[in-house]
């Protein structure tokens, strides 16, 4: 952990205009200054460094925050990586604050779990070379293009069919079997201590760094279950573990993407063939957490699934992810019921080099697999597709690509764009939709809001007259967030460069970009008007929360008994609606 002071120690001796004129060429351009984006290719430049605010923000891909945040999406750092290395330029000292007793304790406990996993691993590989009851495994190995060179990158190793062969092994190294049992890898039961994994082919599972926190077992034929994973542990979360990511680093920091697979075999298949920019999740789903950790390195993504239905609908759930968090994602498509492995052990890897370049963007394949499910030729069928789209197309955050879908999507379906609007605007929000408000973007892109948002920084006024309203009576999803984060950390007037260390407050990423995005030039906002803005914005959420419960009313009088005296009530509500409505 470095202290918070230092961090702010670095920051106040940093000059964002520095760092990033290390790698971008910018100009000075009015209070700003510019350049070309080094995170998106572009001819003009859109990328916006502000030296007073100290942040930058690139209009055209929309990437942003303060000094960390360039380097570390830069450099593919971590964020006290990303200190530390400011820290060095900047000649400020930075000694770690000492560990308190439970964190050493859980330091040294990791210490110790990695040492059982790493003998583990050794007897399992020295198996697999050396013992007799490895033939099956290594013949399976050869059959499967996997032995030699490409056994030893990945470290496999081969677990005999006897009942307690790892036990043994651990109690003659002196390892304590409870302590083991925290890995799942030795359990016991009334007949004594045994092993998880019994003949099966063992694959480690590794830490971006290198270190085995987990293992994979898989049987040799075509019995079930096909995989036998290392539980939870203190060392290994299946939801945020990427397979082979550790090898596939170099390749990525180099290429700045990376091509996600589903299985272990397909990972192989890749990185065999020369794809070394590849990482395998460990059978879940794609979670947030794996998307966070793949955007500390890369600025594109591949995915490759199964070229089946259960493969399509994986790369839409993970599509909704990648949107969510702003990482552009292509995906591959390999020819039905093909999987990487398969295709690869058929075809030449110009062949995979030709499949990866016509890889189209992941909403786009989203587009065509649901008109390809549901044919365009009614107007039915239309509406059913449209529903069908719009909560992944409310997703896209980026303005310009929503426009470019929407009119892709228009256009696929004949519809008009005011047709497909009065859609996007009306029926598929829910009352549900609004009240967890916070995961869903609909807000994103409220110009009031923002506007009320920059001018709180501005006014120390309009700050305490927010408080005194009540923030959520005029923000919500993610401007609810900032604004209550600011009113919490900012008290009384603010510096210019103070922006920089409130950024590093709102720790997510895509709060970082919003700030960003407000503040790199908002020299226009000088003469604006706080108190009106205020004013249109509590207007907007009165009007909005109106429209909801007008909508609700509506949904619920389709399914009453007119004459019925819930009826005659829902009525009466919606006439008083209406009214306060015509008073706004
Ligand atoms: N998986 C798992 N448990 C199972 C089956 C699958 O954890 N019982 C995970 C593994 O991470 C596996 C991935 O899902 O790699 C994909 O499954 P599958 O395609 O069946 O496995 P492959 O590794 O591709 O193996 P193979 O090519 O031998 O079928
Ligand atoms: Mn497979």
């Amino acid at each position: 952990m470095i202290p918070e002071q230092k961090v702010r120690e670095v920051l106040d001796r940093t000059s964002i205009v520095e760092v990033v004129s290390e790698y971008v060429q910018l100009r000075r351009s009015g209070a700003n200054f510019l350049g070309l984006c080094p995170f998106h290719s572009e001819k003009t430049p859109s990328f916006n460094v502000n030296p007073a605010r100290e942040i930058f923000h690139c209009f055209g891909c929309g990437t942003g925050g303060n000094a960390f945040s360039f380097v570390m999406k830069m450099e593919g750092l971590s964020f006290p990586e990303a200190v530390k290395s400011l820290a060095r330029k900047a000649g400020v000292e930075i000694e770690e604050r000492l560990l308190t007793p439970s964190e050493k304790h859980a330091q040294d406990e990791r210490q110790i779990l990695l040492r059982i996993n790493d003998i583990a691993l050794d007897y399992y590989r020295t198996v697999l070379k050396q013992k007799p009851e490895a033939a099956t495994a290594r013949s399976y190995l050869d059959r499967r293009n996997a032995a030699g060179a490409v056994a030893e990158a990945y470290g496999l190793g081969f677990a005999s069919d006897r009942r307690d062969d790892l036990v043994k092994h651990l109690k003659a190294q002196g390892v304590d079997l409870e302590v083991a049992s925290k890995l799942g890898i030795v359990r016991k039961n009334e007949g004594g201590w045994y092993d998880l994994f019994r003949n099966r082919l063992i694959f480690p599972i590794r830490a971006p760094k290198g270190d085995v926190i987990a293992f994979a077992g898989r049987v040799l034929d075509d019995s079930l279950p096909k995989y036998i994973n290392s539980p939870e542990s203190p060392l290994y979360h299946k939801s945020s573990v990427l397979f082979g990511l550790d090898l596939a680093l170099p390749a990525v920091r180099t290429e700045k993407s990376i091509v996600i697979v589903e299985g272990y075999f397909d990972h192989l298949a890749l990185y065999r063939a020369g794809i070394l920019n590849v990482a395998a999740t460990c059978g879940t789903a794609l979670t947030p957490d794996h998307i966070s950790l793949l955007k500390r390195h890369v600025s594109k993504v591949y995915s490759l699934f199964d070229s089946d239905a259960a493969g399509r609908k994986a790369t839409i759930r993970s599509m909704e992810l990648f949107l969510e968090q702003r990482v552009p994602t292509y995906v591959i498509s390999l020819p039905e019921g093909e999987d990487p492995d398969s295709f690869l052990e058929n075809n030449s890897l110009e062949a995979f080099r030709v499949c990866q370049e016509k890889a189209r963007p992941a909403f786009e394949f989203f587009v065509r697999t649901v008109l390809s499910q549901i044919p365009a030729d009614s107007i039915d069928s239309k509406i059913r597709i449209v529903d069908e789209l719009i909560p992944r197309f409310r997703k896209i955050i980026d303005p310009l690509e929503r426009e470019l879908y929407e009119k892709e999507i228009c256009r696929l379906l004949g519809i008009s764009s005011h047709a497909f609007r009065k859609r996007l605007g009306g029926l598929s929000v829910t009352v549900r939709d609004l009240s967890n408000s916070p995961a869903s973007h609909e807000h994103i892109g409220d110009t009031r809001q923002e506007t009320l948002l920059a001018l709180m920084w501005r006014h120390a006024e309009a700050r305490s007259e927010v408080y005194s309203i009540g923030v959520e009576k005029l923000f919500a999803g993610s401007y609810l967030t900032l604004a209550s984060l600011m009113l919490q950390e900012i008290k009384g007037d603010v510096d210019a460069q103070e922006l920089s260390h409130f950024l590093e407050k709102a720790e997510a990423p895509e709060l970082k970009v919003i700030l960003s995005r407000l503040f790199v030039s908002d020299g226009h906002l000088a003469d604006v008007s706080w108190r009106e803005v205020f004013d249109s914005c509590q207007r907007g959420r009165e009007e909005k929360a109106i429209r909801f419960s007008n909508k609700d009313i509506a949904a619920r009088l389709a399914v009453l008994e007119p004459g019925s005296e819930e009826y005659a009530a829902l009525l009466q509500q919606a006439d008083l609606l209406r009214t306060r409505k015509s008073k706004l």
